[in-house]
């Protein structure tokens, strides 16, 4: 069903991309109900943004430095939606005033728990197994102008088991992502 919504993706440099490949599919396969309007990246040559190339997909480049926001912008002309995907970097304002209640970030944890400057991939998990968490999870929230701050739109959680180590967390929480992003953009989209 054609809803006139487009999805934007925005990847950053070193991202693998898998919250990426998993919002392209549920735009595919109807799970999320708007059209793909492409991925943004820093980098032509990731190998999260040669996936994108090699799927046919719309790739656009644009990487911090001057006139970011007006070049972010562009990229993003036609986009009614936005979901960040491993993008670490705060937004530009004219971005952020563009798509006001429609940009989402998905982060690895409960949140307002383990956020903030500095909490992501390894650091986030090593900090809720020294925390002696026995839950965490993944958060999709609506950006601000601060980091992890926005509305909370949809949160799943898993357990922390006892021999659990970051990366055994992370790959928990991230199949959890998978699900979960898809399921906040398409709440959004609903709302
Ligand atoms: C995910 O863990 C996400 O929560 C965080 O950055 C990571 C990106 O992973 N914001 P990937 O590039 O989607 O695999």
């Amino acid at each position: 069903m054609k809803t006139g919504e487009r999805l934007a993706i925005l990847i950053g440099p070193k991202g693998r991309g898998s919250n990426m490949r998993a919002l392209v599919e549920a735009t595919q396969n109807g799970a999320i109900s708007a059209d793909l309007h492409g991925v943004v990246s820093p980098l032509a040559d990731s190998p999260a943004a040669q996936w994108v190339e090699e799927n046919g997909l719309p790739l656009f480049v644009a990487a911090p430095g001057d006139d970011y926001g007006a070049r972010l912008s562009e990229a993003l002309q036609g986009a009614t939606i936005v979901a960040l995907a491993g993008f670490t970097r705060l937004l530009p304002t004219e971005v952020l005033h563009a798509f006001p209640n429609r940009i989402l970030n998905i982060h690895p944890a409960l949140l307002p728990k383990f956020g903030g400057k500095g909490m992501y991939g390894a650091h986030v998990h090593k900090a809720v197994i020294e925390a002696g968490e026995s839950e965490s999870g993944c958060t999709v929230h609506i950006v601000t102008e601060r980091y992890d701050e926005g509305p909370i739109v949809l949160q799943a959680s898993c357990p922390v088991l006892p021999d659990d180590t970051p990366e055994t967390l992370a790959t928990r929480v991230l199949k959890l992502e998978h699900q979960t992003f898809p399921q906040a953009v398409e709440k959004v989209l609903r709302e």
